[in-house]
């Protein structure tokens, strides 16, 4: 759910700056950008080194310059994210968000965000309390910001009472809770084959295709950053599972096949994965062995089992069902018999002739074929192809509701 997700996080000052670092981390290894901005004050319980490094983003605070030419501008960086998180939310902080202050750059970011904003308030027990601000909490409220925390419970002054920073996992949650309200796939369920397959000859031997299995893996994490409940069904690849999505490994097509099928009902399916048309109809137990005089071996070939045109076909058939079509000449004409074919009602017609680049390649050109026609995409990076494809899907389900 967090992944792909661009989280600006504000840390201001308080000694709960320390479980921030946490949090980061926690939220990275979920898949999110976390870009931090720290107020002077916080630069006193944590360093812009520590945060820097575990967040693997520039750390922004009032030392740099914003408008210098390879700065991100105040506004882009209050804007160009998913949600702002304050963690943890000092009284001071509160007040100036609640007064529109903005006299240095994290107050300038939550006055000029117009995100959804999340903050973990952190301060001693009679400082939460007091009239102040209750009346900031209530003001803050009224605008739409969402609160997590604080907790009750021994205070690092050592008084006990309510004004301890909610723990990192709980921020998380308030996170994903907050964003899933408005992830336009939140509730649909989605099915994305990946990669290639491996159809063994013999124990140590199979067939296989040069498939990298990027673009499926990236359209697993886009569907899975929008909301959607994934399952990657992935083939042997070099690629870290992504974030966010249930991934089943698997290596041949009837494997393959067995566990799409296990993973209806879905809304959406989109089938990615270069699989084998063919399979070693006998593959033995044994090392086939080189014979002298024998010459090479003959392999009798089986067919595969076509997951898309079954998928397409099934009694539980997801509400859309994508293809894809890799092909090298007369592209556009075979995509569309090839959609008419599998019965899908997409098919994402991409050139893997030589010298495109594609297979293994971060770019890729594509074309969506569907029964309006054809939409030629410009060339773009399989991470965009995908977030694109995603927000399609996104768009498509929301009218078929
Ligand atoms: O027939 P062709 O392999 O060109 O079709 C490509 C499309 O069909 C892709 O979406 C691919 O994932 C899917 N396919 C499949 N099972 C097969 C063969 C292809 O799902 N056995």
């Amino acid at each position: 759910m967090l992944a792909g997700k661009r989280i600006l996080l504000v840390i201001s000052g308080g000694i709960a700056a320390y479980k921030s670092l946490d949090l980061i981390r926690r939220l990275r290894e979920r898949g999110a950008d976390v870009r931090c901005v720290l107020t002077r004050a916080a630069r006193e319980f944590v360093t812009p080194l520590s945060v820097g490094t575990l967040s693997r983003n520039r750390v922004h605070d009032d030392l740099f310059d914003l408008t210098a030419e390879h700065e991100i501008g105040h506004i882009r960086l209050a804007r160009d994210c998913d949600i702002v998180v304050v963690a943890p939310a000092t009284a001071n902080i509160l007040a100036s968000m609640a007064q529109g202050f903005a006299g240095d750059l994290a107050t300038t970011v939550l006055l000029a965000t117009d995100r959804p904003v999340l903050a973990a308030p952190a301060m001693n027990h009679v400082m939460w309390a007091s009239p102040a601000t209750v009346a900031n909490i209530e003001t803050l409220r009224t605008r739409g910001v969402s609160f997590v925390g604080p907790e009750t419970g021994e205070l690092a002054e050592g008084e006990i009472g309510a004004g301890r920073m909610s723990e990192p996992l709980a921020i998380v949650a308030a996170i994903e809770k907050r964003l899933s309200a408005d992830a336009p796939l939140a509730g649909r369920r989605a099915i994305v084959t990946s990669g290639p397959t491996y159809e063994p000859i013999d124990p140590v031997r199979f067939i296989a295709n040069r498939s990298s299995g990027k673009q499926g893996h990236a359209i697993a994490a886009a569907l899975a950053a929008l909301g959607a409940q994934t399952t990657l069904v992935a083939g042997p690849t070099r690629l870290a599972d992504p974030p966010g999505c249930r991934v089943v490994h698997v290596e041949t097509a009837q494997q393959m096949l067995a566990a799409s099928l296990g993973a209806l009902p879905a809304d959406v399916a989109v089938c990615a994965a270069a699989v084998a048309d063919w399979r070693p109809a006998n593959p033995g137990n044994a090392k086939l062995k080189k014979t002298e005089g024998a010459g090479p071996p003959a392999i009798a070939l089986a067919e595969n089992p076509d997951i898309l045109a079954t998928l397409a076909r099934h009694a539980q058939r997801p509400r859309l069902v994508v293809g894809f079509a890799a092909e090298t000449e007369n592209l556009l004409a075979y995509a569309a018999a090839k959609r008419r074919r599998k019965g899908c009602d997409w098919i994402v017609a991409n050139d893997v002739g030589e010298g495109t680049g594609t297979f293994g390649g971060d770019a890729n050109r594509v074309h969506v074929i569907d029964a309006a026609g054809t939409e030629s995409w410009d060339a773009m990076a399989k991470d965009e192809v995908a977030r694109r494809l995603a927000a399609r899907i996104a768009l498509a389900l929301a009218g078929a509701a």
